[in-house]
């Protein structure tokens, strides 16, 4: 089944409102040039309003990097989904960065994915194992209890709904990109079943999943070539125009 791949950024908690803007405008051309690939960028919340407006019907879609579940009230600090959805098509749930620094449990993960989602937002649920996990052979076990965790009771409408980012800890901002055939075994020998054990194979074949962790313009040919990989979730090298662009050439 083809699968449209999908480059996504994730600036992180990088860029004024000013900064993201200037970068977004870099980008625009290049990524409007790369055909038959999905461009997503992910700035912080304060700029997705003037992004939206930027990248309006431009083929560049919107992501945030965060939602709490709850459609109001006294949660100070956080944004419902139904803010999130006013600006974006995407948000990213339970990055490791969430999980490891804000204490973001399976269970809220849970919750968020599902709020998402019912406020017509695309989740981009991110999992993946730390190193001592992966060093004691535990990977395959940690990324489809995750899954599993994430996504129980959770329905879909269509495979387009969610797309899975296979993150492993130890490869995020290290410079130390896990393999192309490593990756593509485990998803094929992991992430896909767990995928198709919750919502069958048809669905399962037709979800995007993501690798995510050192992934530049130089090494994404390498992890596109791989039958199971069907996009990436980029951090550092999403905050340069030209690497960026150069991932999603590569995709295309
Ligand atoms: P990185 O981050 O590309 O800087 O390794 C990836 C991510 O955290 O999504």
């Amino acid at each position: 089944m083809a699968r449209t791949p999908l480059v996504a950024g994730n600036w992180k908690m990088n860029k004024t409102t000013a900064e993201a803007l200037r970068l977004a405008e870099e980008m625009l051309p290049g990524l409007q040039a790369v055909a038959g690939v999905e461009k997503l960028v992910c700035p912080p919340a304060t700029a997705l309003m003037p992004l939206s407006a930027l990248l309006h019907n431009s083929g560049v879609a919107l992501g945030a990097q965060n939602l709490y579940w709850e459609d109001s009230g006294a949660y100070t600090g956080e944004l419902s989904p139904g803010m999130v959805a006013e600006f974006c098509q995407y948000v990213i749930i339970g990055h490791s960065e969430r999980r490891a620094l804000f204490g973001e449990t399976d269970a809220d993960v849970q919750r968020k994915v599902a709020a998402a989602l019912a406020a017509g937002l695309r989740p981009v649920l991110c999992v993946g194992e730390t190193l001592q996990q992966n060093e004691a052979g535990q990977a395959a076990e940690v990324l489809s209890s995750q899954l599993r965790a994430a996504l129980e009771g959770t329905q879909l409408s269509s495979a387009g709904a969610l797309v899975v980012a296979y993150e492993p800890v130890w490869a995020i901002g290290t410079g130390k990109a896990a393999t192309p055939e490593q990756t593509n075994t485990l998803l094929r020998n992991v992430v896909r079943p767990t995928l198709a054990g919750l919502y069958g194979e048809a669905v399962a074949q037709g979800l995007r999943v993501l690798y995510g962790g050192s992934v530049n313009a130089a090494n994404a040919a390498d992890f596109f070539a791989m039958p199971e990989i069907d996009g990436a979730l980029v951090g550092g090298a999403s905050l340069k125009a030209d690497e960026f662009v150069g991932i999603a050439k590569a995709a295309g």
